[in-house]
């Protein structure tokens, strides 16, 4: 998909604690996401831990609005919570569906998630992890 677009894009990251987590029902997640993305134009990341989900989705508002109004409701993670919202002209994973590897060097410790290090994390704090996370180059 184009990184450069004629209209506007939306994005969302939020953040959710996972209810239930093993590697199915990781690949189930990505399976659906990665085929819903593409048709519905959406790109982004997820990042995965035990204790954690941290996505940024990118695309057309509708498919946005339409897709986290699913992920939402979905019974796989609690405490689902939006940390930014806006527009951009400018994919930040242009070539991914929905990215899903583990970064963790630069990621809250489990004590701090636990101790409610998402409550206190800045919108923009929250983009910066996601645009330094589209620069590491993966080779699949
Ligand atoms: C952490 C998490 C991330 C998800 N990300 C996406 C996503 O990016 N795109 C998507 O379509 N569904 C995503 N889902 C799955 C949706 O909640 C929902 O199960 C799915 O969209 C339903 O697809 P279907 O209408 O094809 O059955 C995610 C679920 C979880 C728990």
């Amino acid at each position: 998909m184009n990184g450069q677009v004629k209209y506007l894009l939306k994005h969302l990251i939020y953040s959710s604690r996972p209810f239930g987590f093993d590697q199915n029902i990781l690949n189930g997640i990505m399976i659906s996401s990665v085929n819903n993305n593409q048709r519905d134009q959406i790109t982004g990341a997820l990042i995965c831990r035990s204790d954690l989900y941290l996505q940024y989705l990118e695309g057309p508002t509708e498919s946005i609005d339409e897709t986290f109004n699913k992920i939402k409701h979905d019974d796989r993670h609690v405490e689902v919570k939006i940390l930014k919202e806006g527009v951009h002209a400018k994919r930040l994973f242009p070539k991914w569906a929905m990215r899903d590897d583990p970064v963790r060097s630069w990621m809250l410790s489990r004590e701090e998630v636990d101790s409610g290090a998402l409550n206190r994390i800045s919108s923009s704090d929250a983009l910066n992890i996601f645009k330094r996370h589209s620069k590491i180059l993966l080779t699949r």
